[in-house]
């Protein structure tokens, strides 16, 4: 067992005292030319019998991930402890740094979690809250943040609402953003002091305009005191990796999303991010073991200093899969390479294409907008005479990954992205006319 002093010296954070440890294992592992497509699919090692369109799901480590998981694992395998002391608080930073510059943002707003799921959790239980205030949120919203509003309520006796955003349940094709505006705006009442939201609904695809939302909140907010201010949470997990916005552009208080989907990051790994007047308004829920005044205070048998919250002290602590949270920083490095505007446009570009060669199928009915301002990757739609989960396996038999939504009503999901080729896209359209 670590001793309390041992125990200090490992987990907070001296970067500077550290950097000079850290050793050079890792080299840069960028492909020489990413200007090409292929040469981007080729980073993957994604089998090439299927066309896989499941990138919303779990990431397939590319080349220069693998490789940085591969040579910290086998670091961390020949010599456990001596490589986390020397390695431990400069690759920890330097991920959080990656994620800080990939988002316009400084690194001590941004907190290190192992999945969207757990940063909607971390972020909405830690939210200081009233049992005479609500949390809001919609009905097309994911499960992941229903659950952890109904846990909070539970715990606090907020009160949680949910209005209806779309006009057609489960159709977001015929909706504009004024309209979803102000669906959110007018649903604000004195009591509501978090309005939860999903970035890229997993379901029907839509894409939120999350900027002139927070827009009309920081007019009503203008009015209220700051226990009375409302917050704008974001599960951002299907935008993040796609769209080529800072945190800034978008203009939440709080935006979780893991990093082992649309960013393929390592497996296990995602952040949260959160503002100045968030990480006021919020509390840790899990012992931190980076760079926390709790935990020197506990190691020198003072009491925990009040207040004062960051990033790192939100960061949940415990032991990790290091050699996965370190390699986050290769796969921001990678779309840093790729360019992420480029990855924006691409992946709008192979979404378009995928919405309208589905479109002009007989019997195919596409229920993600057409609008590239109201979608991002997510291509959700249906086949007449066939249920998702039906015309999901027949597509897998016909090489096709899709996904089926997991809700009351699920649709059918192909998700095109940066690892994919236009003539990608036409087989997965073929595949689904021979079905139609
Ligand atoms: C909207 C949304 N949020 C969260 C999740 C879960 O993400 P994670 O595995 O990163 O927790 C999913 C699906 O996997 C999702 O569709």
């Amino acid at each position: 067992m670590f001793s309390r002093r041992s125990l200090l010296q490992f987990m907070v954070a001296l970067p500077a005292a550290l950097a000079a440890k850290t050793t050079s294992l890792a080299q840069e592992s960028v492909p020489s030319s990413l200007n090409d497509w292929q040469a981007v699919r080729d980073v993957f090692d994604l089998s090439h019998e299927r066309v896989h369109m499941s990138a919303m799901l779990l990431s397939s480590h590319p080349r220069p991930v693998r490789e940085a998981i591969e040579r910290y694992r086998q670091a961390l395998d020949e010599d456990t402890v001596a490589y986390l002391e020397a390695n431990m608080g400069e690759r920890t930073e330097a991920s959080r740094r990656a994620a800080a510059d990939y988002l316009g943002v400084h690194p001590s707003h941004v907190a290190l979690t192992d999945s969207t799921t757990m940063g909607v959790g971390l972020a909405y239980n830690g939210l200081r809250i009233r049992s005479d205030q609500e949390l809001l949120t919609t009905d097309e919203d994911y499960f992941v943040t229903h659950e952890s509003l109904r846990l909070k309520s539970l715990a606090t006796g907020a009160g949680v609402r949910s209005i209806a955003l779309l006009e057609r349940a489960a159709d977001a094709r015929a909706e504009s953003a004024e309209s979803i505006v102000s669906k959110v705006l007018d649903a604000i009442t004195p009591q509501t002091r978090l309005v939860a939201l999903t970035w890229v609904h997993s379901s029907t695809g839509l894409r939120i305009p999350i900027r002139p939302i927070a827009d009309g909140l920081a007019e009503i907010n203008a009015d209220r005191e700051p226990d009375d201010h409302v917050l704008l949470g974001v599960d951002g997990v299907h935008g993040f990796g796609v769209e080529n916005v800072s945190f800034a552009d978008l203009g939440c208080d709080m935006l979780m999303a893991g990093c082992h989907k649309w960013l393929f990051g390592p497996r296990g790994t995602g952040i949260a991010v959160f503002s100045s007047k968030a990480l006021d308004a919020l509390r840790p829920t899990v012992p931190s073991f980076t760079d926390d005044p709790a935990f020197s205070a506990w190691v020198q048998d003072r009491n925990a200093p009040a207040g004062g919250n960051n990033g790192a002290r939100m960061t949940p602590g415990g032991f990790k899969a290091f050699e996965h949270r370190w390699a986050m920083k290769e796969a921001f490095e990678l779309h840093a390479d790729i360019g992420k505007a480029r990855v924006e446009e691409r992946t709008h570009s192979l979404a378009s294409q995928l919405k309208e060669g589905l479109a002009n199928i007989d019997r195919v009915t596409v229920r993600t907008p057409m609008d590239p301002d109201l979608s991002a990757g997510i291509v959700s739609f249906d086949i007449d005479g066939w249920s998702a989960g039906e015309a999901v396996s027949a597509l897998r038999d016909r090489g096709i990954v899709a996904s089926v939504a997991p809700y009351a009503v699920p649709h059918i999901r192909l998700t095109p992205s940066i690892r994919n080729l236009e003539g990608e896209i036409e087989q997965a359209v073929d595949a689904v006319r021979a079905l139609a």
